[in-house]
């Protein structure tokens, strides 16, 4: 499927986003194991998501879908995962694979976990060293780094302290989940912040957890416990759409309910430092935090983003190198090489693709260089399988002179299988249409 894309004037609206993918994930899992009900509203009713209820699903956990977005998950407790009869194929989904590794790493039986091209080739040593050190076993591709893998677990596992060499919160959820079942306590020591929606979730669900600045310890003792969980919107999915504001000519675009977790809010930072004068709205929240976002048209400087920034903007890297193609001066993007490891080579596939739209990218290793400020021509471009390069060319396509095709857009399904049809709403007649 294409999407083709012309010139837009205007982004004016109010709208909602989906559920945030990392929660809803950490909604379905901690649901699924906990003892008693869990009711989920706002879960993300994307393929990333659907794909690990179905893998929970053929481990006995019943959900049942009571509208849109709207689950009641009827937890197993703590012996009540069965093996599952044939391979649990996590999609596209990095976190379905990692967080479901984390919990099969304590069960006594064994699971075969797969995925699509993108994600076979994603690494999994990272999740699969720290496991098998607890007791897990492990085999499978590349000497078990890569999917498909078989994962035995043990029953208890032993406790660790892993010190995690790239932020990951997938890597630290794992472990996490799995020190549930440890014998000793769990720390996982990361060198920067990553999102901490499975620390929030856990406490919320009964578990405690000891939180010091840089590291994170579960000691085993207590289990999880159902209840409601409201999952807000996705910022990486608004953050679509605050750029599109900020950047064509008649832009005010307000995204309501947004979840504004501080390890989540990276780009709005950023943007803010570029000369973006997003309005916060009412901030509430029970757990995660939420509020309204509001941007409008402004003109943006370039900027430097490194270090510690990195993860808690790492989705929107893709999204934040549109806004540099248009902002005066250059971007700078540092630290970033883990890009190269997600649902493609972000940083292989922004500097090729944007290039392509007429932009001045230079590729770093772990990084992109952009001098922005000169307007993008229409091209025909590809999302290289990837949702939010797809997303993220799609605004790309609204800004650029004449006409820009998106090849491959079946992929936004995983995170937001709505997004064309609200952005087009939004930017009015004919900017954007979908054929096949
Ligand atoms: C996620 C963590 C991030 C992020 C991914 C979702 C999660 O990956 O890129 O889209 O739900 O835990 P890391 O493991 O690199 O933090």
């Amino acid at each position: 499927m294409r999407a083709l894309v012309r010139p837009a004037r205007r982004l004016l609206g109010t709208l909602t986003v989906p559920g945030d993918k990392s929660i809803s994930h950490r909604a379905a899992i901690l649901g699924g194991l906990a003892t008693g009900l869990t009711e989920v509203q706002g879960f993300l009713e994307g393929e990333d998501c659907l794909g690990t209820l179905r893998a929970l699903a053929a481990m006995g956990v019943e959900a049942v879908r009571k509208g849109p977005g709207h689950y009641l998950i009827q937890g197993v407790g703590p012996d009540g995962l069965q093996e599952p009869e044939t391979v649990l194929d996590c999609g596209n989904s990095g976190t379905t694979a990692r967080l479901l590794l984390g919990i099969l790493a304590g069960q006594p039986f064994t699971a075969v976990l797969t995925g699509d091209d993108s994600l076979r080739r994603r690494p999994m040593e990272r999740v699969v060293r720290p496991l098998t050190r607890m007791g897990a076993t492990v085999v499978g591709r590349a000497g078990g780094r890569r999917l498909p893998l078989a994962i035995t677990g043990a029953r208890p596992l032993r406790g660790l302290t892993h010190p995690l060499e790239v932020a990951s919160a997938q890597v630290k959820s794992a472990l996490l989940l799995a020190g549930l079942r440890a014998a000793g306590p769990v720390t996982v020591v990361e060198p920067a912040p990553s999102r901490d929606h499975t620390e929030r979730m856990l406490r919320a669900f009964g578990v405690p957890l000891e939180v010091a600045p840089g590291r994170v310890t579960l000691t085993p003792g207590a289990w999880p416990a159902g209840r409601l969980v409201q999952v807000p919107g996705d910022l990486s999915s608004a953050a679509f759409f605050l750029v599109a504001g900020l950047l064509l000519p008649e832009g005010s675009v307000t995204v309501k309910g947004v979840g504004v977790n501080p390890t989540r809010t990276g780009l709005l930072e950023v943007l803010e430092a570029m000369g973006a004068g997003l309005a916060v709205g009412p901030t509430g929240g029970d757990g995660e935090p939420l509020a309204d976002l509001t941007a409008r048209t402004a003109a943006l400087r370039g900027v430097e983003v490194g270090g510690p920034l990195i993860p808690r903007l790492i989705d929107e890297v893709p999204i934040l190198a549109v806004a540099a193609t248009a902002a005066q001066g250059v971007t700078e993007i540092r630290d970033a090489g883990e890009l190269r490891v997600k649902e493609s080579d972000r940083l292989g596939a922004l500097a090729g693709e944007l290039a392509r739209l007429g932009a001045a990218v230079e590729e770093r290793p772990d990084g992109l260089r952009i001098r922005g400020g000169r307007r993008l021509r229409g091209a025909t471009v590809s999302s290289r399988g990837d949702h939010r390069i797809a997303m993220a060319l799609i605004v790309a396509g609204l800004l650029a002179e004449g006409r820009t095709v998106v090849e491959g857009v079946e992929c936004i399904e995983t995170s937001y299988p709505e997004f064309i049809a609200t952005l087009g709403r939004l930017v009015g007649e004919g900017c954007l249409e979908v054929a096949l």
